[in-house]
């Protein structure tokens, strides 16, 4: 299972990297905006530190809602560096959009995809990754551990390739149980990376290991 960080921070992208597991970053327009970078020359250039950062994929949205925008901004999005794959919403345009740049030899990532059919359109078209909203299902008091297991168990019956990358991460433990419900990528948020560090038994583990340590070597 591949890692990406969910977050346009460059300090915590730099982070996640040093500590040697990232494999890619996904953005979209709200994180971009929770870091204050606004006005589309400010966003390419960012997104061009952030493939500076990172040799895997970049997710950069487009903020078009019509095929024509979609297809106008992807390719320039895809001039800023070889590994930016282009975000796409799922919707009809968005549909027929993944399908052009597909056809184009240009990456996508379907985002904002909530049920099994969307992720067969998406997969259909050729998206490269699609992404599942895991929390943002779990908020509706609906299960998005499911949805994964079961867009998973339609892939493999029907052999797609695209990627499922389990979006919307709010913790360690949806890390835990989207990689047991067969997501190919997790992107998640630094702190829930972090979070998959902490057992109090290695602390207690540690602690007692350097103390009897201390007590030989007086
Ligand atoms: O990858 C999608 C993600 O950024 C959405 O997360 O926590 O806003 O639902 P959240």
């Amino acid at each position: 299972m591949k890692f990406f960080i969910d977050t346009a921070s460059l300090d915590q992208i730099a982070e996640a990297r040093d500590l040697g597991i990232l494999d890619g970053v996904t953005t979209n327009p709200s994180l971009m905006a929770k870091e204050g970078i606004t006005g589309e020359a400010n966003i390419l250039a960012h997104y061009k530190k952030i493939c500076d950062l990172v040799e895997g994929d970049v997710s950069a949205e487009v903020i078009s809602t019509d095929f024509a925008g979609m297809i106008a901004e992807g390719r320039k999005l895809v001039e800023i560096a070889p590994n930016i794959v282009v975000k796409v919403p799922m919707t009809k345009d968005g549909v027929k959009a993944i399908c052009w740049f597909t056809e184009n030899g240009i990456r996508t990532n379907c985002t904002l995809v909530f049920s099994p059919g969307q992720a067969i359109l998406a997969a259909k078209a050729g998206a490269t990754y699609l992404s599942p909203f895991l929390g943002r299902i779990d908020d509706t008091t609906w299960n998005g551990i499911q949805l994964i297991e079961e867009i998973s168990e339609i892939f493999a019956i029907q052999g797609f390739d695209t990627e499922i990358l389990a979006a919307s991460i709010r913790s360690a433990k949806h890390i835990v149980e989207a990689a047991k419900a067969g997501a190919d990528i997790v992107t998640c948020p630094l702190s829930s990376i972090l979070g998959l560090l902490n057992h109090p038994l290695t602390d207690i583990g540690l602690a007692q290991f350097l103390a009897d340590y201390q007590k030989g070597n007086r």
